[in-house]
Parts: C-alpha cells; sequence; structure tokens
C-alpha cells in the first residue's frame, strides 16, 4: 500500500520534471534573435522584469544588443530596441496583432469581455470625436471644468494657503476635470468625481499587479471591491439622470448597446475608457510642474511665453484658448517631459511567423505566438547616443536656436524618424494626444496665472520614479513633494 503511493508520488514528480524540462526546452534556432530563459524555470526573468523593466532591460541590452528573446512567465518576449527599426513591427498589422493583448489586459484588469470587439471601428469613433470641431468644444468644456474646479478647491477661503501633495492635486484636478468633460456629472451628486478619482487612485495603485498577475491575496480582495465601487460609482445614467456624457461616450454606448452588450458590460467598459482617458494626463501633468518647480530657468521661460495671454475675468474664454494655441517654449518643455517620464511598453502579438528586417541589414525570424515588444522610453528616449545628458531635465532640448521645433536627432550617423515616442506611433498611436496635451497646457496655464503655488520646502527635489510602473505608460512618482497653493487676487 505504502510502497504504491511512494511510487505514485515519484511517477508524479517525475512527469512534473519532465514537464518542466519540457516549456524549457526552447532552443535558439540560427535565424532567431538571441535567447535569455533566465535561470528559473517557467517564470523566467519575470520577477527581475516586474520589479524594475528599465533596469533589467538595460542589463540584457548590454549583454545582447538591440534585439533579444526574453521569457517571462511562460511566455517568449521579444524586446527590440534600435529605433530605426521600429516601422516594421508598427506597421505590420498583418503578422504583428495589437488586439489580441490588449484582451488579455482588459480581461485581466478590468474583467471586460465584449459582444463584439472592433478596435478599428473604436479608434475611427474615437479620432473623429478628438479632433478638429469636436476637440474645440472638449477643448472649451475642459477649460471650464479646470477653472471651476480650481477655483472651488480653494473655498472657503481662496486667498489662504492650502496643502498638498503636487502628485495628488495635479492628478486630482486634472481627473476631476477630464471625468466631468467627458463622462459628465449627476445633479445628485456634488461629491462625484471625487469620490471616483479616490477609488481610481487606490485602483490605479494596484493595476500593475492585476496586469501581471502578481496580486497577494488581500490585495486581491481589495482589487475586487475597489473595482465594484467603481462600477456602482460608473454606472451609465439613466436618460434626465444629469449633465450628459460627451458626444464620444454616447456615441461609445451606444455601439455597444447595438452589439448585444448588456449594462453590466457597458459600465465595465466605462471603466476601461476612463481609465485610457485620465490614467496619464495627471501624471504627465505632475511631472511638468514639478520640472518647472525645481528648474527656476525653465519656469521664467514658460511664464514668459505665458504672459502676454491676459487672464482676468472678463477676458472671453475662446480668446484665451486662441492665444494658447502657438506656445513652442511650452511644447519644448512638455516634449523634454515626457521624453523622461513616459514609459509604455509598445507590445504586439506574432499571429504568423515572420521575418524583421533590421535597419543594419540583419534579418531575424518572429516564432508564432510570441510577443513582440518595443521600449522607446530606453532607446530612443534615454540613449546618450541621441539626446545627450539623457538623465537630465532640459527644457530647451527640442527647440531650435531660432525658437522653432527641432525635429533633427540622429543615431549612428543617420536621423531619427522616432526621436522621442511618448504616445506610441503607427496605426495605434495614441488617438487621444491632441486633447491630453490641450488639458495640460491649460491646466499649467491656470496654475501659473491663477494660483500662487509653491513648495513647502524650497528645497526638495522630485521623488524617483517608481520602478514597478515601467511598461505601463506614464510614470509615477514613488512618494509624493509637499506644496502650499492660494487663488491669486485678480487686480
Ligand atoms: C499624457 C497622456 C497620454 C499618454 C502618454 C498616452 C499614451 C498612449 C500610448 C503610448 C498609446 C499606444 C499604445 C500602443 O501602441 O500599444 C495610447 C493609445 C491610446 N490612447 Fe493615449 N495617452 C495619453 C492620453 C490619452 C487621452 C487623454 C486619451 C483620450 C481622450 C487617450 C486615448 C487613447 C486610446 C483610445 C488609445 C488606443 C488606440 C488604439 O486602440 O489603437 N490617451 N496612448
Ligand atoms: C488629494 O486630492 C483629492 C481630490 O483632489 C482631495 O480630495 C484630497 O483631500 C487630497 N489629499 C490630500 C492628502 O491632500
Ligand atoms: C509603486 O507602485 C506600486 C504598483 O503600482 C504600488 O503598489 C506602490 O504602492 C507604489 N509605491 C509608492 C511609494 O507609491
Ligand atoms: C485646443 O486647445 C489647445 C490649447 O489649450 C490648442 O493648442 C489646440 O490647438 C486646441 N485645439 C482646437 C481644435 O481648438
Ligand atoms: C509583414 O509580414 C509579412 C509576413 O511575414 C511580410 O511579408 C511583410 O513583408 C511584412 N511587412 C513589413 C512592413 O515588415
Amino acid at each position: 500500500m505504502w510502497t504504491a503511493q511512494l511510487l505514485f508520488s515519484c511517477l508524479l514528480l517525475l512527469l512534473l520534471f519532465v514537464f518542466i524540462l519540457l516549456l524549457s526546452g526552447r532552443t535558439r534556432s540560427k535565424r532567431e534573435p538571441p535567447l535569455d530563459k533566465g535561470r528559473i524555470p517557467w517564470l523566467g526573468h519575470a520577477l527581475e522584469f516586474g520589479k524594475d523593466a528599465a533596469k533589467f532591460l538595460t542589463r540584457m541590452k548590454e549583454k545582447h544588443g538591440d534585439i533579444f528573446t526574453v521569457r517571462v512567465a511562460g511566455r517568449y518576449v521579444t524586446v527590440l530596441l534600435d529605433p530605426h527599426s521600429y516601422d516594421d513591427v508598427l506597421h505590420n498589422s498583418t503578422s504583428l496583432d495589437f488586439s489580441r493583448y490588449a484582451q488579455v489586459l482588459m480581461e485581466r484588469i478590468f474583467h471586460l469581455r465584449l459582444p463584439q470587439y472592433n478596435p478599428a471601428a473604436e479608434r475611427a469613433a474615437m479620432h473623429k470625436h478628438f479632433h478638429g470641431e469636436s476637440l474645440a468644444r472638449l477643448n472649451a468644456t475642459m477649460y471650464r471644468n479646470l477653472r471651476g474646479l480650481l477655483e472651488s478647491d480653494t473655498l472657503p477661503d481662496p486667498t489662504r494657503w492650502k496643502q498638498d501633495g503636487l502628485f495628488n492635486f495635479s492628478y486630482g484636478l486634472l481627473f476631476r476635470a477630464g471625468y466631468l468633460t467627458l463622462f459628465g456629472a449627476r445633479h445628485n451628486n456634488k461629491n462625484g468625481p471625487t469620490d471616483i478619482y479616490n477609488a481610481f487612485r487606490t485602483f490605479d495603485g494596484l493595476l500593475t499587479k492585476m496586469a501581471r498577475t502578481t496580486l497577494k491575496p488581500e490585495e486581491k480582495r481589495e482589487a475586487e471591491s475597489v473595482r465594484k465601487r467603481l462600477w456602482s460609482l460608473l454606472s451609465p445614467a439613466r436618460p434626465g439622470e444629469g449633465a450628459a456624457p460627451s458626444a464620444w461616450l454616447q456615441g461609445y454606448l451606444k455601439h455597444l448597446e447595438e452589439d448585444g452588450a448588456d449594462r453590466d458590460t457597458c459600465t465595465r467598459a466605462l471603466l476601461l475608457q476612463l481609465w485610457a482617458t485620465q490614467g496619464n494626463v495627471g501624471p504627465a501633468a505632475f511631472w511638468l510642474l514639478g520640472f518647472l518647480l525645481t528648474n527656476p530657468e525653465a519656469m521664467k521661460a514658460v511664464k514668459k511665453e505665458f504672459s502676454d495671454i491676459p487672464v482676468a475675468a472678463d477676458v472671453p474664454e475662446n480668446l484665451i484658448l486662441e492665444k494658447l494655441q502657438c506656445t513652442p517654449v511650452f511644447d519644448s518643455t512638455l516634449s523634454e517631459t515626457l521624453r523622461l517620464t513616459a514609459a509604455p511598453f509598445v507590445t504586439r502579438e506574432v499571429l504568423t511567423g515572420t521575418t524583421l528586417h533590421m535597419a543594419n541589414g540583419q534579418e531575424y525570424d518572429f516564432r508564432q505566438g510570441d510577443r513582440v515588444c518595443l521600449f522607446p522610453f530606453l532607446s530612443p528616449q534615454m540613449d546618450p547616443e541621441i539626446h545627450r545628458e539623457p538623465e537630465k531635465f532640459k527644457f530647451d532640448r527640442f527647440l531650435n536656436v531660432d525658437g522653432t521645433e527641432k525635429r533633427d536627432f540622429f543615431k549612428g550617423g543617420r536621423r531619427l524618424k522616432y526621436y522621442t515616442m511618448p504616445w506610441g506611433a503607427g496605426r495605434n498611436a495614441c488617438v487621444g494626444r491632441h486633447f491630453a496635451i490641450s488639458a495640460i497646457k491649460q491646466f499649467v496655464f491656470l496654475v501659473l496665472s491663477r494660483l500662487d503655488l509653491e513648495l513647502c520646502d524650497p528645497e526638495s527635489v522630485l521623488p524617483a520614479v517608481n520602478a514597478s510602473r515601467y511598461g505601463f505608460g506614464m510614470l509615477q512618482p514613488d512618494g509624493d513633494v509637499l506644496i502650499r497653493y492660494k487663488l491669486r487676487d485678480l487686480l
């Protein structure tokens, strides 16, 4: 009896061992990129990758060069770090697919499965609403909401100093204004946007772990409960229940319903859209304002550019928005901020085996079922060959001496098409970028012209980057920096 059991256990162990060996058994073929499986079976490099992807990929780049394949939690990911060769990946949607991985994340993070997922149609609809006349309307609504919140936040005593963390201040203001602009508001819930913001921050803090499926049991419960709370706060308003959502959101919900989505699915889709539209703008604004507050020369230059825009209460808003159109110094400052703090992975799934033709003439095969991943943060953005002293903030890095936008950057003696890539590129580049730029610009303009805002400790430096967020869009700080602010008297 005992021996039988023992034998059975041994057999099981043996099977497991063979299974692990089989899984680890992939070898590199001659035409494939260098393969680095890591020492741990199945997991491979997952732990190091998740802890600080920038550090890990820098180490791999030093070891293998601009292209290599690593094993991460059972998946093989080919990482490409040569910006001259990005176009082949970005434009090959027949072999390299954007939507599969997006759907995996949708399920993991938002528990969302759409009856029909048609990313091309969604992108087209969104493009329409975030360009031209529609964008101008959104612009104006956003400005009104930002100004309104800025004023109401300083109540009841507008000219007394209030204290907050700069990250919470920037994220909170832009999130609530963006939410009101795109999602509308319910008349019966004045605190709605703040409640949603607070819940969203908890959700956002767990997001990377949800995506990597590395939540601990108690974090899993927390994620579950905050997700439910957000669903109940967001559930689509019934007709007549408050200020209407934007034309874009109305159209989006209508399409979902036509596709046969039930109310639950619509609510989950709303949380996805909340994240896609509000998750990056606040953190970007934080870094920009933070760099200005710690770089007096940059602050002076941006203030000077804004100084001939009138701010008095009776100035028509469309005049202000028109004057805000041409701001080369601000634009360079924003590009420089995003170069240092936008760190998305651009990920594609290999649908059919294909060959990558690198700019230097080398060719590599990609295997069906693998993932391909670009990490523009390492190159071009932090590449010392392209940007001198890449770790330094220089507000005029993207300005020519004559004050126009600088677009000439080189690597290996050749001019680069991609010298910074905060918005991704190619077919799946960010559709909301113009709206995002406009929101950040309005925020910085309003803060500088309507508020007195300063670091509580003039000697403070910006917090370091939270290394666990590399790969998930805008970076966030590890901690916060205290500021105080009050409304400026307008004489
Ligand atoms: C600073 C702010 C923002 C940054 C840095 C940013 C960055 C990005 C990046 C890198 C991608 C491409 C992902 C890929 O190729 O795999 C993307 C896609 C997208 N972004 Fe943004 N984004 C920002 C703000 C916004 C805003 C405000 C909106 C909407 C109002 C928006 C809507 C979208 C959508 C819908 C996509 C998916 C495009 C597709 O399906 O092909 N983003 N964003
Ligand atoms: C963070 O921001 C939110 C919304 O803007 C605000 O309600 C909250 O009081 C802020 N937290 C701190 C610690 O100031
Ligand atoms: C860093 O990010 C992780 C994942 O989003 C989060 O759990 C952690 O609390 C963050 N650390 C700080 C100091 O904000
Ligand atoms: C929206 O506003 C920003 C500045 O706030 C401006 O740069 C942009 O051109 C505006 N877009 C439209 C379509 O008005
Ligand atoms: C895309 O992949 C297909 C299939 O391998 C290949 O024939 C085509 O040349 C690729 N296109 C680009 C732009 O790389």
